[in-house]
């Protein structure tokens, strides 16, 4: 049977290959999956079952969401976000990626260009394609802590760019772009007349002294930003297939053109959860922030111990740092990874999934337990030749 372009320009990726590939083995140590290990919080799953229960979940909901979910999103939004948001400009979605593929539907023609900063979220690249727009990687800074290159993506405007795509804290670097960059991408934005399109997933996951800064939270940029957010991450809530965006109240029902086809609504069990994870106890953002923290804390002592190796970017964010190996025998990224998950059974995600300035990095997740980084890296020593 013939097959789209569209779909048969999008390669195999190399995160499911190694998933594939993991399978062969019984005792892997994982490092290459980027959602939470811990389970959703036992109040969010109670919601949900009570509203089984009460009969409240077997039909559709209106396809933005339920009025008192957005409700609670306007409220979470003005207050951790500063944006200013009220229920029709929001849209619930079927986790973030759902609202980014609606969003890029919504905004671009085929032909048109989006900007994306690589490496980036595989993902977002995809979605581009699929909608059959043209992705333009521009570098991050790796020597500059993988920061923004402002310049470079001015250069990279053309008359065919419609939008950039922005993922802060970042999939896979962990950097969280500081506010004094973001001011001048959006300043950018408006100077070109493009629309910006955020991915915040890991919002609550920021560590020191880094803060996240949503652009949509800038008055000049009103109508101008399509912000994605999700509960995959901030509540442990991967499965259940819940995010939302935020856009201006015409954008929205543009958006939603492309949202009914995809989804009809997002799933109204989850629907439910989401609204008790936002009004019951926020607590437990806290403890995955602090357990993130100690993680990477730790990650990145075992990681000093192989400097002349392995070299890296004390990630700010996120639940994931992306390590440049310096292995004399080779720089190709997914040939380590399979090598790595051989000879010694660690799962690592290789670079090159993030784009080509990812090759000769890995990713690693952090998002595990104590014990697990502290097996995978005693593994990693010994695939090194250090002796532990
Ligand atoms: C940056 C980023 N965005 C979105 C997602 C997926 O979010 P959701 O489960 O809400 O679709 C991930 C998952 O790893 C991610 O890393």
């Amino acid at each position: 049977m013939d097959t789209s372009y569209r779909v048969n320009q999008i390669k195999k990726s190399a995160i499911h290959e190694m998933t594939r590939l993991s399978k062969q083995y019984d005792d892997v140590a994982f490092l290459s999956w980027a959602k939470p290990t811990s389970g959703t919080p036992s109040h969010i799953n109670h919601a949900a079952i009570d509203a089984i229960h009460k009969g409240l979940t077997g039909g559709y909901s209106q396809s933005d969401g339920l009025p008192e979910l957005r409700e609670e999103i306007a409220k979470k939004l003005n207050r951790d976000n500063h944006i200013e948001a009220n229920v029709s400009q929001l849209l619930v979605t079927v986790g973030a990626v759902e609202g980014l593929i609606a969003s890029v539907m919504a905004v671009i023609d085929p032909g048109d260009e989006v900007i994306l900063s690589m490496p980036t979220y595989s993902t977002h690249i995809t979605q581009v394609r699929l909608a059959s727009g043209v992705p333009v990687l521009v570098p991050l800074r790796e020597e500059n802590d993988f920061a923004l290159d402002i310049e470079a993506i001015n250069e990279s405007i053309t008359s065919k760019t419609r939008a950039i795509m922005l993922c802060s804290p970042n999939n896979p670097t962990g950097t969280v772009f500081p506010e004094d960059d973001l001011r001048k991408l959006a300043a950018l934005a408006l100077e070109n007349n493009l629309t910006i399109i955020t991915d915040e997933a890991y919002e609550y996951f920021v560590f020191d002294d880094h803060k996240h800064f949503s652009i949509a939270s800038m008055p000049e940029m009103k109508g101008r930003v399509i912000s994605n957010f999700t509960f995959t991450k901030s509540y442990a809530m991967t499965g259940w297939r819940i995010g939302y965006l935020h856009a201006s109240e015409e954008m929205i029902q543009q958006i939603k053109k492309a949202h009914i086809p995809f989804a009809i609504c997002a799933p109204v069990v989850s629907q439910y959860a989401a609204l008790e994870a936002l009004k019951g106890p926020q607590d437990c953002i806290d403890e995955f922030r602090d357990h993130y923290f100690n993680a990477r804390n730790l990650m990145c002592e075992r990681l000093d111990r192989m400097s002349e190796i392995i070299s890296y970017n004390k990630p700010g964010g996120s639940y994931l740092m992306f390590p440049r190996i310096n292995d004399p025998r080779g720089k190709d990224s997914l040939a380590f990874c399979k090598d790595l998950l051989d000879k010694v059974q660690v799962s690592a995600t290789p670079g090159i999934a993030f784009g080509p300035a990812g090759e000769s990095h890995v990713r690693l997740s952090f998002c595990v337990s104590e014990e697990m980084i502290n097996k995978a890296f005693d593994r990693i020593e010994k695939y090194f030749g250090y002796s532990n």
